[in-house]
């Protein structure tokens, strides 16, 4: 039985593909059509799942979309209603959209696709909550999702057992800590649903604590929260539920200056700013997480929604709460959704037991060995064919040590919005001046932002203090954990200004190449840690072809590509006229 979900047309369009209940293929929408969190329906993620497996739209048993667009359609109508007529001009700016597309999803299904069976409609939160807990090694778990908002769910928590879910509390629209996360988002001059995780990495540089960041007291009187975790957001501080602006005057009232501008200067009032709400973000969910464990009595924590993407808080949930065990899959924001959607309707409306957890990330296309032959003798690439997995190794950890930026592309492309050893830059994070060096040759990003360090999973606690076991999600770069003391200075280039890293780790199971020559960098360098970053620049979506892979590097200043058995050097080949400074703008 083959089962197809669906999530467009609000952010990070994606699609994914369950055959008898084993997620085969997904991928999100922007890899394809490379346009950055693309929303449009996802035509080229669909094909992509059909050829993976051989087959076409007419073997599809069931589809799914990942929410309710009536329902959704419902609390727009009711929110601009009740905020008319300052609501009026956001209004008429939303409808086109609402009549010629969102509210036509069964006829553009129909159409686009020729599917005539039916297709299912589900919750957006029920979509998050089985999109992690359906596919986690848990039989029986806590669930809770905090997003922005769904229809009208903005949080849910509730508790899943074998294949069903029941979500027994939510919060609802406008009072959400995805929206207060947003709009603090857009305060600092950040692109909302984009530049959260930048906020995140800001926090880091601003006064930590409680009792001396002013701007913590002052964040306190955007909400209303309570001892069980249940909150209400002051819309005084807010005005999302009405226009296409986030932050009221009172809100930059509150925090003493206007909205910065994106070029702006980030001074330590920003800086404590972000600081603030990320302690704040940390006290409600903490809150809400002691509530759902006392009434679900489980120590297993299933966490989905975007705001699951923040790994800082992410690694400090073990320590601060009563949970045993925590899972999140790779994609836990909206992209994710799709999966939630197919799992849901094979599990738990159909009624077929679990069968499948997901181990790795690697959903994505791949590129045969033959296909990336022909890809660069077709464009005349001058490459080195390398004989053996042994030698291509020792070649490429040589290259990294010799502090070369090296692109790496191997097998199937990661699902999710983090690279994870197939879409990946690789480089030596012993290099103290790694981190200017990436910048200068390819990320152009701000300078506060940490490069991630990837380490195999047998390694991990040797450096950092994580959790023991080391919990799944950290496999999926969604966990941070202090580095240990003694080795900070050694990788400095992944150690974040708190002493923290943002690290994936790796099992050989999982992807034994990728392993493998960090285990060779490591005989190199005796420190079997790697820089892994994207495999992109700056405002663009993660490279999926070959082709992507190449104009990228030639577009940058990547020195190497390594892609699948083949190792092309940059300066061998003719320098594309592709400039990579005119898109690094997000
Ligand atoms: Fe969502």
């Amino acid at each position: 039985m083959y089962i197809l979900g669906i999530g467009c047309y609000y952010h990070d369009s994606s699609a994914a593909l369950l055959k008898d209940g084993e997620i085969v293929a997904a991928a999100q929408e922007e890899r394809f059509s490379r346009k950055k969190h693309d929303t449009s329906f996802p035509i080229n993620a669909i094909i992509y799942c059909l050829k993976s497996q051989n087959i076409t739209i007419k073997d599809i048993d069931h589809i799914g979309f990942y929410e309710k667009p009536f329902l959704k359609f419902e609390r727009i109508l009711s929110q601009h209603l009740q905020m008319f007529p300052l609501s009026f001009k956001t209004f008429l700016n939303s409808m086109p959209s609402w009549i010629n597309e969102k509210l036509r999803i069964i006829r553009t299904i129909r159409k686009e696709l020729k599917y005539k069976k039916d297709i299912l409609f589900i919750e957006h939160h029920l979509s998050h909550a089985a999109g992690s807990f359906l596919i986690s090694p848990f039989e029986k778990a806590a669930i809770l999702t905090i997003d922005g908002v769904g229809e009208w769910t903005t949080t849910t928590c509730g508790i899943g057992n074998e294949n069903d879910i029941n979500l027994m509390k939510e919060i609802k629209f406008p009072n959400s800590i995805g929206l207060i996360y947003s709009t603090i988002t857009s305060y600092l001059g950040f692109s909302v649903n984009n530049s959260e995780y930048k906020v995140m990495g800001l926090s880091s540089y601003g006064d930590m604590n409680k009792s001396t960041n002013k701007y913590y007291k002052k964040l306190k009187k955007i909400i209303d929260l309570k001892e069980d975790g249940s909150y209400k957001n002051n819309m005084n501080y807010f005005i999302y539920h009405y226009a296409d602006k986030m932050p009221s005057r009172e809100l930059c009232k509150l925090l003493d200056g206007p909205i910065r501008k994106p070029d702006e200067e980030i001074t330590k009032r920003h800086k404590d700013i972000a600081a603030a709400l990320q302690l704040l973000t940390e006290d409600i969910i903490t809150k809400i997480l002691n509530y759902v464990h006392k009434i679900t009595k489980c120590d297993n924590l299933i966490l989905s929604g975007g705001v699951a993407l923040n790994s800082v808080y992410n690694g400090r949930i073990l320590r601060n709460t009563r949970f045993k065990r925590i899972w999140i899959q790779p994609d836990p924001g909206d992209g994710g959704t799709s999966i939630g959607t197919a799992s849901y309707i094979y599990h738990s409306i159909l009624g077929n037991k679990r069968n499948f957890i997901l181990k790795d990330a690697y959903l994505g296309p791949g590129y045969s060995t033959e296909e990336v032959r022909n890809f660069l003798d077709k464009n005349k690439i001058k490459y080195t064919e390398i004989k053996s997995e042994k030698e291509l190794l020792e070649k490429t950890a040589r290259l990294i040590y010799k502090d070369n930026v090296v692109g790496w592309f191997q097998g199937r492309m990661e699902w999710g919005p983090r690279a994870l050893g197939a879409r990946s830059i690789l480089s030596n994070p012993c290099n103290k001046k790694m981190k200017e060096i990436l910048n200068i040759k390819v990320k152009h990003r701000e300078k506060f932002r940490p490069f991630a360090p990837v380490v195999c999973e047998d390694d991990a606690l040797k450096y950092f203090d994580c959790d023991i076991p080391i919990p799944e999600p950290a496999d999926f770069m969604l966990m941070v954990y202090p580095i240990k003391k003694q080795w900070q200075k050694e990788i400095s280039a992944v150690t974040h200004v708190d002493g923290s890293g943002r690290l994936q780790t790796i099992r050989r199971s999982q992807n034994h190449l990728y392993y493998d020559l960090i285990k060779q960098f490591g005989k190199l360098s005796r420190i079997p840690i790697l820089i892994n970053t994207s495999f992109n620049i700056r405002g663009e979506p993660i490279v999926c072809t070959p082709y992507d892979a190449y104009k990228c590097m030639m577009g940058t200043g990547i020195d190497y590509l390594v892609i699948d058995k083949f190792l092309i050097r940059r300066d061998d080949n003719p320098k594309d006229k592709w400039n990579s400074e005119k898109y690094a703008n997000d």
